[in-house]
């Protein structure tokens, strides 16, 4: 072989490497796919239900998971019925007016960041005309108690660009602190479902980074303040959930790190549009309207009882407590427990007209989501925490998103003691259905599927029970004298700091907030604690006083403003993804042929978290009804199943 020759195979071989190489790398970079549909042959199967056919589907439920499994289906000719236990649809990211400085102000469960790979909420919000009011945010800020601030979410989403931008972006991070080798960097970029599940899943996020050596500048910096927003802290959140959370956010997916915020409340933004789609396809929703339970036949549900409706059948009278006449004081308030722990409050004097014996007894249940209210100091009335209801001295609603009064109880005095019971209304309404989708949070699932006796499924039994729900979390409006700076993010995540894990300025960007700023000079800000260790568990004052005070160390401009008026919320419903939880977790499909499961809590065979999970969830429940059916199921997008190097 001449040196030509040589030479000219030589370039050819240094060619085809580079070919390869430049193949092998567009092959691994991050992808929009289609989940594969459950039939082979679904491409040729009608869209809809032949008119007349007459399908009946209860959703139980009005959240995202419901709303979006309720409308797939309405869109396909079936007849739907939502039914939703509150007043409002859009569980976590509902919404209720409050009354503030004389005014009335949009309210909604909490910020909300609308990301890029959320393909299948963007369909949904796209065809009920709701994507009008998203707005991008400028980069992905997180604010340092101890630390600059860093910025992200303008990186490429190239890989390995990705992650070497996020390094170059930050202030904090140097190359230096990846020159050791870190297996759990690696397995980060080799996430597998299959794999990373059996691997990762028994062990929390804090110790496998420690164990994998994953570098303690690259988890103070990134993955902890990331992975606080799963609502599950580090300490308490499975390995595998949060590799396939970085995956879903950081690696897996075209888009990068942006994301939108809603120009409106919650409410008008997202889930009026979507009720209305509901409603024009014909779907009927009833809130208000708790089901007490999903009725079967043999292995067949054929239907649900609903609270209300239909003829009274009798009216019972359950005693629920009693409590030593000594211990009711002359003024004010006794407070005894129910058999479920629930709080009863007793008087008195404090309405006389509805007194027997002059005594007065009020169901402490908030008429909201059932939550125990407490006794507020400030108005000697009463005060729910989770969404910051409130009701007069005599149980009357004062303010939030309770419909109702505190229902006023039976109270009768003898032998020294006084007896308190319930009239329970054995008022309720069988609605006969084909299909049922349960949509409910996982608290909601539980206590539905326990009246129900599991439907007489023992596996569905054993994985509801295994549900649970993660640390309690603040959410704390507040309305300010004093402006916060023109050049504060929207949003941004905090970390460092005890309770506040983001701040949203809401005066910067939705309305009636800017208005009310323009008009009064002052601002409106959003505090989240996402995740509440038991060791940081405070009176809710004493949390809501601390989140202040972080607050004025995050815009120092605030420092001496005056809190004009706050809303705060305390709840702990976000599901919990611990450490052995997802071998447990119910899928979509259950082993009652005709009852399907929807929500964030429900294992997924795509990656999807939060908002987009829920409506995954709905998707995926309407799809197999539709290929039951013998319908072509609705195509989901998703992001790419694994890492690049898996
Ligand atoms: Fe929501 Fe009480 S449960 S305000």
């Amino acid at each position: 072989m001449n040196r030509r020759t040589l030479l000219r195979l030589g370039g050819a071989t240094l060619a085809t490497l580079g070919l390869g190489t430049l193949a092998a790398g567009v092959a691994i970079q991050p992808r929009r796919i289609y989940r594969r549909p459950a039939r082979a042959d679904d491409a040729t199967l009608p869209e809809h239900l032949p008119g007349g056919a007459g399908k009946r589907v209860v959703v139980v439920g009005g959240g995202l998971a419901g709303l979006t499994a309720a409308i797939t289906l309405a869109e396909r000719g079936f007849s739907v019925t939502l039914f939703e236990q509150a007043s409002h649809l859009g569980g976590k990211v509902g919404g209720w007016t409050v009354r503030a400085l004389g005014e009335e102000f949009p309210i909604e469960h909490g910020f909300h960041g609308f990301f890029a790979q959320y393909y299948n909420l963007r369909e949904v919000l796209a065809d009920a005309g709701a994507l009008g009011d998203l707005a991008p945010s400028a980069g992905y800020p997180v604010i340092f108690g101890d630390r600059p601030a860093e910025r992200f979410g303008t990186t490429t989403s190239i890989f390995p660009l990705n992650l070497l931008s996020v390094i170059t972006q930050s202030e904090t991070l140097r190359f230096a602190d990846f020159t050791e080798p870190s297996e759990g960097l690696l397995d980060l970029m080799r996430f597998d479902p299959a794999v990373t599940f059996d691997q990762f899943d028994g062990v929390d996020f804090a110790t496998f980074a420690r164990e994998r050596r994953i570098p303690t500048s690259m988890v103070d910096t990134v993955l902890r303040p990331f992975g606080d927003t799963t609502l599950n802290r580090i300490e308490r959140l499975s390995a595998a959930e949060a590799l396939r959370f970085f995956h879903f956010y950081f690696m897996g997916n075209p888009e990068g790190l942006a994301f939108d915020y809603t120009r409106r409340d919650s409410m008008a933004a997202i889930v009026d549009p979507l009720a209305a789609r509901l409603r024009a396809l014909g779907g009927t929703i009833r809130t208000s309207t708790p089901v007490r339970r999903v009725d079967a036949e043999g292995k067949r549900v054929v239907g649900v009882t609903v609270e209300g409706g239909g003829a009274p059948r009798d009216i019972e009278l359950q005693t629920i407590a009693t409590v030593p006449v000594a211990d009711v004081p002359a003024t004010g308030w006794a407070e005894v427990r129910d058999d479920a722990g629930m709080p009863i409050f007793v008087s008195r004097s404090v309405e006389p007209s509805t007194a027997l014996n002059g005594f007065t007894a009020l169901d402490g249940q908030c008429t909201h989501k059932g939550c125990p209210v407490g006794r507020d100091a400030a108005t000697g009335g009463f005060r729910c925490p989770c969404h910051g209801g409130t009701f007069s001295a005599t149980g009357a609603v004062t303010g939030g998103p309770p419909p109702r009064a505190l229902k006023t109880l039976t109270a009768v005095e003898g032998d020294g003691v006084v007896t308190i019971a319930r009239s329970v209304e054995r008022q309720e309404e069988q609605i006969p259905a084909d299909w049922c989708v349960v949509a409910c949070e996982v608290r909601g699932l539980k206590k539905l599927m326990a009246a129900s006796q599991y439907v007489g499924s023992a596996a569905l039994a054993v994985q509801v029970a295994a549900l649970g729900e993660s640390d309690p979390y603040v959410v704390l409006r507040v309305w300010l004298d004093k402006p916060v700076r023109a050049d504060r993010s929207a949003f941004a995540t905090t970390s460092r700091f005890k309770y506040v894990d983001s701040i949203a300025v809401y005066s910067h960007y939705q309305e009636p907030f800017v208005a009310w700023a323009a008009r009064t000079g002052g601002a409106v800000v959003e505090l989240h604690a996402y995740a509440i260790a038991p060791e940081e568990m405070a009176a809710l004052d004493v949390i809501q006083a601390a989140m202040c005070t972080e607050m004025t160390r995050i815009y120092p401009e605030l420092a001496g403003a005056t809190i004009l008026h706050h809303e705060v919320q305390l709840q702990d419903d976000f599901s919990r993804f611990a450490p052995g939880d997802w071998t447990m977790r119910p899928t979509t499909v259950t082993s009652i042929p005709n009852l399907l499961l929807a929500g964030d809590h429900v294992k997924l065979d795509v990656v999807a978290h939060l908002m987009e999970a829920a409506c995954v969830s709905g998707r995926l429940a309407a799809n197999a009804i539709l290929s039951a059916e013998g319908l072509r199921e609705v195509r989901i997008p998703t992001v790419d199943p694994k890492g690049p190097l898996a």
